[in-house]
């Protein structure tokens, strides 16, 4: 019989997991993902807990971990494996030790294999897996700190070796199981057909998966805390007022008056086709040039690109510089072509 206060949350494939004490209604999210954010702290409310760690049982290269996040917002630590190299860990563990939740205790199983941070955690009649055992799988070991071998330790002379009973949570599943046990497992788990090391590691050799989606930006987000691209884009975005491409139309129509048009587009792509009246500054050289170019910091500036993605953060940049009447088109380049607006030379 567990007691304890326990929530699965899927997001697509991905698994997460509440868990909360309900004597002292201290809780932990295990593996949370971006995406449900929000979620977790309502389930948690709902359940009248507190988050005292978030932990994620190894670093993820499929998805976006969401413990630095949460962890920032809710003024609680980070729980990796010592191995796990991410500076925003504010708790480090290790094969053997236990964390304390409440009156519940979270012990903690290295368990390299998937990736050198893999660990799993055992509490009361379930572990949590990670990517180590998935239900009818097991974790690859061909992403980065991957290690057939290793895994076949930590399966074989490690998890498989623990109460058969065990209930097994892992952090992947993309058929719909919400849980298995490791009896099971052991029973019809295909990849744990093989017994001997060498043809496990084989096995695990052979498999020719395709890589996941967001691999080198997931990998890089969770490893080092830093941001994703699409969160720079709008962190710019945050900094800087827009302006429509019809208000840029009218004002154009209307002889610009005390507005500079810059495109900061690269190579020819200002000489073939321009918005008439530009002004060029493609942005690789922007830093550089704006004392020569833009000697009035008074100036309205309206940036455009081709997709309006760099001149947002073009935009940004002269803000952050001084310019802090530079505003980035609604749009880019393409669109105000595909829209039949002016153009110069005119086509
Ligand atoms: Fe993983």
């Amino acid at each position: 019989m567990s007691d304890m206060i326990f929530e699965q949350v899927r997001n697509g494939g991905c698994l997460s997991y509440i868990i909360g004490c309900p004597e002292t209604h201290a809780a932990i999210l295990i593996d949370p993902n971006r995406e449900q954010s929000e979620n977790y702290l309502a389930l948690v409310a709902r359940n009248g807990l507190r988050v005292q760690y978030v932990l994620d049982t190894h670093t993820h290269a499929d998805h976006f971990s969401s413990s630095q996040s949460l962890s920032k917002q809710l003024g609680v630590p980070v729980i990796m494996h010592r191995n796990s190299v991410a500076p925003f860990v504010g708790l480090s563990v290790d094969d053997g030790e236990s964390v304390k939740l409440g009156k519940l205790r979270l012990n903690i199983l290295s368990t390299p294999g998937h990736t050198e941070d893999s660990m799993c955690i055992v509490l009361q009649d379930r572990i949590f897996t990670g990517d180590t055992l998935l239900i009818g799988g097991t974790g690859r070991t061909d992403l980065p700190t991957g290690d057939p071998d290793k895994l076949y330790d930590s399966l074989f002379n490690g998890i498989l070796q623990l109460a058969p009973d065990l209930k097994v949570f892992p952090a992947h599943d993309y058929r719909n199981q919400s849980s298995s046990t490791l009896a099971q497992e052991m029973a019809t788990n295909p990849r744990l057909r093989k017994k001997e090391r060498s043809a496990f590691v084989e096995q695990m050799r052979a498999l020719d998966l395709e890589m996941p989606t967001h691999l080198t930006e997931a990998l890089r987000t969770n490893r080092s805390g830093a941001i994703t691209i699409d969160q720079l884009i709008s962190d710019a975005a945050a900094k800087v007022s827009f302006m429509s491409m019809q208000e840029l139309r009218r004002r154009l129509e209307a002889g610009f008056k005390d507005l500079v048009v810059l495109d900061v587009r690269e190579g020819n792509a200002y000489t073939e086709c321009r918005i008439p009246g530009a002004l060029s500054i493609p942005r690789g050289q922007l830093e550089l040039r704006v004392n020569e170019l833009l000697p009035d910091p008074t100036q309205r500036i309206v940036v455009y690109c081709e997709l309006g993605k760099i001149s947002t953060l073009a935009a940004a940049t002269l803000h952050e510089i001084g310019f802090r009447r530079t505003v980035a088109l609604d749009g880019g380049f393409q669109a105000w072509k595909q829209a039949g607006y002016p153009l110069a030379p005119s086509t």
